[in-house]
């Protein structure tokens, strides 16, 4: 018993104060450290983005070079952990992996960890942010069956990644500066989005001291479902299902049926009802990528630009400010890169990890942080009696 405030989906409930990220969903406006999202996605790399989001500002040139050296220092995984893989099926979802691989971070970087020793902390970090690339391309080398590829520290994080995903032939070759670019932009636009279901999580986890790798496994499990980071694989398949312009009319009237659980995977959104800042972003890099790659033609891209017409104006759409968001336009572009469609969540976790980490470092510096512990409203039977057995 006793009086709560009831909010179920905490549509209404702030859960802590934050000093990371600003979203402002009626105007679609999203702020990291106050610095707008596509001014950053513009002006800034991912490094850079992530040493914002960690240490409150921008960094200079030198900065910046001490924090790239520092992620490059711990980009290599501990061999052991290639064996950990090889108990998965070769046919496991990457996500199924990466929830058990980050996870398994937390049993080689345990004992040392002091989580109220703020170097730790920032060790910890760095750690999570140089290993969650190398861990993401061995999740596809794996279930390609080929052997997996090394870090290379003189590449860019992007470019890095890219080269662990598809091995670059020959040594001195580096991947397509354009994928590189919109890679680059995919991860800085992921980055973080305050407290969203899985970062959520990652502070409910964190909150009691957890170790902080296992707490990151939490959040890569929250972000798995197709209502969050799951959607821009169900996007793209979803696109994939459509397949011509032609049935796109079946697919908007089957989303507006009340008695049909089918939505249109990549819009609408708890916090934006304008157009999602990050969405309009994505939408130039899709054009960009698909130029550079020779595939304007794309099937996919001519259903997905003509059902975002198409729900834009449609009365149901408007009426209740369903906008394409972010995983609508970010599947089109991984697929342009070659990426496939099982990795997409993938690499939204290696990008939000950077989020996760600064979220859970800002929660545990706070002195008067507390153990998250909601209450409920019970609705269950009032007290009973225990029957014996062959009474029931
Ligand atoms: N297609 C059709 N109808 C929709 C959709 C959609 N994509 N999204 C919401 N609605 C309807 C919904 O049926 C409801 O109608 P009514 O008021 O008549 O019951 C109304 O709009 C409000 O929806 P809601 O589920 O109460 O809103 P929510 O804030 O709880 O859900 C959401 C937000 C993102 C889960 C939802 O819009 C959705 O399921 N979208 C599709 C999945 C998706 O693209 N998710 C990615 C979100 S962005 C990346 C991330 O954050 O991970």
């Amino acid at each position: 018993s006793g009086f709560f405030t009831y909010d179920p989906g905490f549509m209404s409930t702030a859960s802590c104060e934050s000093k990371i990220t600003y979203i402002d969903g009626g105007s679609g406006v999203l702020l990291y450290r106050g610095y707008p999202i596509d001014q950053l996605a513009d002006e800034c790399d991912f490094m850079e983005v992530a040493y914002l989001l960690l240490n409150g500002e921008l960094p200079n040139q030198s900065e910046k070079q001490g924090f790239v050296d520092e992620i490059n220092n711990h980009t290599m995984v501990h061999e052991q952990l290639a064996t950990f893989f090889r108990g998965f099926r070769r046919d496991a979802h990457p996500m199924a992996i990466m929830v058990g691989v980050v996870g398994a971070l937390s049993a080689f970087y345990h004992d040392s960890l002091d989580i109220n020793d703020p170097e730790h902390r920032s060790r910890s970090a760095t750690r999570l942010i140089a290993k969650v690339p190398t861990i993401a391309a061995m999740c596809y080398r794996y279930w390609m069956g080929h052997p997996f590829v090394y870090p290379r520290n003189e590449m860019t994080y992007a470019e890095n990644f890219l080269n662990m995903m598809f091995s670059m032939p020959s040594h001195d070759e580096k991947p397509d500066p354009v994928l590189v670019k919109a890679m680059d932009r995919i991860f800085t636009l992921h980055a973080d989005h305050e407290q969203n279901c899985s970062t959520s999580t990652v502070r409910l986890a964190g909150s009691s001291h957890a170790n902080p790798f296992a707490c990151i496994a939490a959040g890569i499990a929250s972000l798995w479902g197709p209502a969050h980071g799951g959607a821009n694989e169900a996007c793209l398949n979803m696109l994939n299902e459509i397949g011509d312009v032609s049935r796109i009319p079946e697919f908007i009237a089957k989303a507006k049926d009340k008695n049909d659980p089918f939505r249109l995977m990549g819009f609408g959104h708890r916090v934006y009802k304008n157009f999602d800042p990050r969405a309009k972003v994505m939408r130039e890099s899709a054009h960009e990528v698909l130029a550079a790659t020779g595939k304007q033609d794309d099937p996919i891209l001519k259903v997905a630009m003509e059902l975002e017409k198409i729900a834009l104006e449609d009365e149901y759409f408007i009426e209740k400010k369903l906008y394409p968001n972010v995983d609508f336009y970010s599947g089109i572009i991984l697929q342009a890169i070659g990426i496939p469609v099982n990795m997409f969540t993938v690499i939204f976790a290696l990008a939000r990890t950077v989020g996760w980490v600064a979220q859970w470092k800002e929660m545990i510096s706070e002195p008067t942080q507390k153990i998250g512990r909601p209450r409920q409203l019970y609705t269950g039977e009032s007290h009973r009696d225990v029957q014996p057995i062959e009474k029931r």
